[in-house]
C-alpha cells in the first residue's frame, strides 16, 4: 500500500491550504492509499540550531515532534507539502520543519545514503495558496516553490508536481475557485498511482 504523508504549513484551521490538503488526500485514498497528516502548526517544532551534529552522525539530536516526522519522511512513498505563502515564501511552521531536514542533507550529501526508495518510489505534491496576484514584481510562489524543492530534493524526492492558487484571501475562499478543488483530487489520483511495481 501506498503510503502518503501530508505535512500542512498553514495555521488556519478550515483554511483553503487544509481544503485543497483534504481533496488531494480523497484523491490518493480512493486509489488504495494511506495518508498520515501533520499539521505543523499545532506540534512541538523547534528551529534548527546549526549545531553540527547531524554532519557525523546523519541524526538530529533535538528531541521534540521532529523526531516522529523524520520517521515517516523516511518511510513515505509520497510526501505532500501544502503551505499558503506568508511574505513570499512558505510558512514559518513549514520553513521550521524544512530546516529540520537538514539531518538528512547531511545523510545523503555528507554520508552519501539517500534515504532509500521503497517499492513505489518517492514521489511529491506541492500545494501553494497565496492572496497576492501573481505577477511579475510577486515573487511569492516562485521563492516558496524554490524551497519545497530543495526540501524535496533533499528527502531524495526527485520529482514533484505543483499547483499554485493565486488571489485566494481569506478563509475557505478556494472553494469559490472555478477549478481548484478538483485539481487537488485529480493531483491526489496521480500521485498515488502509476507507482512502479504495484
Ligand atoms: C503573515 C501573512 C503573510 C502573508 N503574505 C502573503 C504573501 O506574501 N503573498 C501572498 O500571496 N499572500 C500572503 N498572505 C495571504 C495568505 O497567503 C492567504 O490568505 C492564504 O489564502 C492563506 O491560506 P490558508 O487559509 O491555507 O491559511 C499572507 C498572510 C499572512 C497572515
Amino acid at each position: 500500500m501506498v503510503k502518503v504523508l501530508a505535512l500542512n504549513g498553514s495555521p488556519r484551521k478550515g483554511g483553503n491550504s487544509e481544503i485543497l490538503l483534504e481533496e488531494a488526500l480523497r484523491g490518493a485514498k480512493e486509489q488504495g492509499a494511506q495518508a498520515t497528516i501533520y499539521n505543523l502548526n499545532t506540534m512541538n517544532l523547534k528551529p534548527c540550531q546549526h549545531c553540527g551534529k547531524c554532519d557525523a552522525t546523519g541524526l538530529c539530536v533535538i528531541k521534540d515532534d521532529m523526531q516522529a516526522i523524520h520517521q515517516d519522511i523516511r518511510t513515505a512513498d509520497r510526501i505532500v507539502l501544502v503551505s499558503p505563502i506568508f511574505f513570499f515564501t512558505v510558512t514559518a511552521q513549514a520553513k521550521i520543519m524544512i530546516d529540520r531536514c537538514q539531518a538528512f542533507w547531511a545523510q545523503k550529501y555528507v554520508h552519501k545514503k539517500p534515504i532509500p526508495p521503497g517499492p513505489f518510489g518517492r514521489k511529491g505534491l506541492l500545494i501553494l495558496v497565496g492572496g497576492m496576484k501573481k505577477e511579475p514584481k510577486n515573487k511569492g510562489f516562485e521563492c516558496a516553490e524554490a524551497v519545497s524543492r530543495a526540501f524535496f530534493r533533499t528527502v531524495n524526492v526527485q520529482e514533484h508536481a505543483t499547483l499554485e492558487y493565486d488571489l485566494i484571501e481569506e478563509k475557505g475562499a478556494i472553494r469559490a475557485h472555478p477549478s481548484a478543488l478538483k485539481e487537488a483530487y485529480e493531483a491526489g489520483i496521480a500521485l498515488a498511482i502509476n507507482t512502479p511495481g504495484r
